[in-house]
């Protein structure tokens, strides 16, 4: 569910027309709704409510400082990749206590500044790492708490680029390699390893993988207590997928009767980092058909955001609902294609879609995440602007990005300088 509906014709996010918006603010623009924000995180806070837990919203999907501070609002925590991630974790107001960061590549400052900022788990991936942070502790004489990431080796049936809990791929630990670290344990003096994490993929639209995974990790920590280790948390990551088309995912409410029932026993806190989830279907591209074409039979729809403002449709071959600003009579099947100098640039092939004409708005569905996030200057173009309606009101939240932002960083050394 989220709060993008037609009224009297014209597309509304919560009560605000998105023709107003683009209107006003121009376009490419993102429109996200706080309504629908909140309404999936109290799915998640109802479903687990009588578990120990933490939440830990995963800000790759969506790190706009504004997006940041709903979560903070509502006391969760944030999910981090990298010393960027958290310098905007920070600058939104998320309690330290309540930030996780994972990643197979930190480097000795990004765990510095994690370490500083007295952040709740760093979740460590590889051996040299735990060495690395180890290291770091001892400068600082600080006990740094810390989770072990394993691959537990589960085929999450998502695109092959985004499953990350498979064998083969660089994330985490196997179970020998994790159970090896906690026999040395003694000899990382300034490490504490609170917990066990794990994240097996994104857009997972089935519950047995997390079912197959979590007994897998269930299983790991019975045998770690009988060796007299002793878990607090476990951390099962994000992953549950949205529907983009007809993809019917688990709700926050069946996940939790799957594993929880597992998890109990084990007496483990629980954290769970969801991203897609909470803001996927939040977000709209709103675009404008800058020109249509026919070129050997085939009808094109040019519009003004390419895959620099969405890159997920070119780099995944993802699916995105393509809809009017106003409701329209009739059909054509054209692609819908960007400005950018590559074949890949286009938001939908050989797609039914309503007669659009030069002039009108187009608006890409669900681009709520993984969307601005993973936007670019390619071509020298700018980034779209992001707006937020929250509680009735339109909040820009990015302004658009001038010319003057593209080279801003950037220097001519002295003999090249013409002028
Ligand atoms: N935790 C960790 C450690 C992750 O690596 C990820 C996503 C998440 C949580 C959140 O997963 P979610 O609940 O959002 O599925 N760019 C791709 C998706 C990459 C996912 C990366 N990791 C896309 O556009 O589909």
């Amino acid at each position: 569910m989220n709060h993008f509906d037609f009224k009297n014709g014209h597309l509304h996010c919560e009560d605000i027309s998105v023709k107003e918006i683009a209107e006003k603010i121009g376009t490419p623009v993102y429109i996200y709704s706080s309504a629908t924000i909140n309404n999936n995180l109290e799915l998640f806070n109802e479903a687990f409510k009588d578990y120990p837990h933490l939440f830990c919203y995963s800000m790759k999907d969506n790190s706009n400082l504004s997006i940041l501070a709903i979560m903070a609002k509502k006391g969760w925590g944030i999910d981090i990749v990298s010393g960027g991630e958290l310098f905007r974790a920070l600058k939104a107001g998320t309690d330290p206590q309540k930030i996780v960061y994972a990643g197979v590549g930190k480097t000795t400052k990004e765990l510095e500044e994690a370490i500083d900022a007295g952040i709740f788990l760093i979740n460590v991936e590889s051996e040299q790492e735990l060495e690395a942070i180890d290291k770091i502790g001892k400068q600082k004489k600080k006990e740094v708490s810390i989770a072990l990431r394993i691959n537990p080796g589960i085929d999450p049936h998502t695109h092959s680029h985004i499953a990350t809990g498979k064998k083969g791929t660089k994330f985490g630990l196997s179970f020998a390699q994790a159970k090896e670290i906690f026999l040395k344990q003694p000899n990382y003096k300034n490490i504490k390893i609170e917990g066990l994490h794990m994240h097996i993929g994104s857009q997972i639209i089935s519950l047995k993988p997390y079912e197959e995974a979590v007994r897998k990790m269930v299983d790991f920590i019975d045998e770690l207590k009988k060796a007299n280790f002793s878990i607090q948390w476990l951390n099962i990551g994000g992953g549950i997928g949205i529907t983009y088309k007809d993809e019917i995912p688990p709700t926050p409410n069946q996940l939790a009767k799957t594993i929880l029932p597992l998890i109990e026993k084990t007496g483990c806190k629980l954290i769970i980092e969801p991203g897609r989830f909470i803001v996927g279907n939040a977000g709209i591209l709103v675009t404008k058909v800058l020109y249509t074409k026919i070129s050997e039979d085939k009808n094109f729809i040019i519009v003004d955001a390419g895959m620099n403002s969405l890159v997920r449709v070119a780099l995944y071959g993802s699916y995105h609902e393509i809809l009017p600003e106003e409701q329209k009579e009739g059909t054509i099947v054209a692609d819908v294609v960007g400005p950018i100098c590559e074949n890949t640039d286009f938001f939908a092939k050989s797609r039914e879609l309503p007669p659009f004409k030069q002039g009108d708005y187009l608006v890409i569905m669900s681009t709520g995440a993984f969307s601005f996030s993973m936007s670019s200057n390619y071509n020298s173009h700018t980034r779209p602007a992001e707006i937020l309606i929250d509680n009735s009101k339109c909040y820009l939240i990015r302004r658009r990005e001038s010319y003057l932002d593209l080279v801003q960083g950037e220097s001519i050394p002295p003999r090249l300088v013409l002028l």
